[in-house]
């Protein structure tokens, strides 16, 4: 990978890189096609990765879907498709993990405390395989997308890390690998959690600068799931806040029958 990457590099050649655990969606592919006209040569990497889940979570499970993801990506354009497996990414004796700290201290860490040491740690791995010039992430994992913004910044990736917008289906549901494991039922439920997100919108449009008042209101929306939490945080430190008076991320997370979903909005007061 590394031997390819700096082919291009030395030839001038810009590298857009889009990592994944596969089961594509059009998230991905709007991740894909921003890589594909921004820079000279693409990226994509398909790597289930064991360290970011718990033992009791769905990494057997997770959604599998090889042919399709080649297929979107070669109709998209993409250079190159690079799918380490396990043993290469983490051989025998493998001892050191990346842990940036305080921005992955709430939101998700709360119920998945290894995730951002997983991530951060198999992201610095892909990208110096990969050698990236621009990496492309998804603003549906805001959390994600700080914490690798600020690991790119402290330990001097020379990666720029660009958050695209969340994707969503055409009745507001945040495109996700996991929106596979919702039944009908289910799949009716999990609305309620960008209904949520834009009753608070309007409500932080209309002037109402008081986290708690917006944060009630989203959990009344979501009374027919079950909540992880429903976070109002500072949108580039993560860190809670009780007045809406700078860029804020609103964020939820809850479990909808067999799927862990989160979703947010980002809102930035004028006054
Ligand atoms: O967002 C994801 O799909 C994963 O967390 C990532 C960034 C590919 C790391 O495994």
């Amino acid at each position: 990978m590394r031997a390819w990457s700096l082919a291009r590099k030395c030839a001038g050649r810009s590298i857009g890189f889009v990592p994944t655990m596969g089961a594509l969606h059009e998230g991905h592919a709007s991740l894909l096609r921003e890589a594909v006209s921004r820079d000279h040569v693409s990226v994509l990497s398909i790597f289930v990765n064991p360290a970011q889940f718990a033992p009791n979570e769905d990494l057997d499970k997770y959604p599998r879907t090889w042919d399709a993801d080649l297929a979107l990506a070669e109709a998209i354009g993409v250079d190159l498709v690079y799918a380490p497996n396990a043993a290469t990414m983490y051989p025998a004796g493998f001892a050191t993990y990346v842990q940036v700290e305080r921005l992955a201290d709430g939101l998700c860490s709360r119920t998945r405390p290894h995730f951002f040491r997983g991530v951060a740690t198999v992201v610095v791995k892909l990208f110096n395989a990969v050698l990236p010039d621009h990496a492309y992430f998804g603003q549906k994992d805001a959390q994600q997308c700080a914490v690798i913004r600020r690991m790119a910044r402290d330990l001097d990736l020379g990666v720029e890390i660009v958050e695209m917008p969340i994707v969503r289906e055409t009745d507001g549901l945040a495109m996700s690998s996991r929106n596979r494991y919702l039944g009908p039922e289910d799949r009716q439920r999990a609305l309620c959690l960008h209904q949520g997100l834009q009753r608070a919108e309007a409500l932080l449009r209309a002037g109402e600068r008081d986290a708690a008042t917006v944060k009630k209101l989203v959990r009344e929306a979501l009374s027919a799931v079950e909540i992880d939490y429903v976070e109002l945080v500072d949108a580039e430190t993560m860190a809670p806040l009780e007045r809406v008076d700078r860029p804020v991320l609103l964020a939820v997370a809850a479990q909808v029958g067999p799927a862990r979903l989160i979703d947010n909005i980002k809102f930035a007061p004028v006054d």
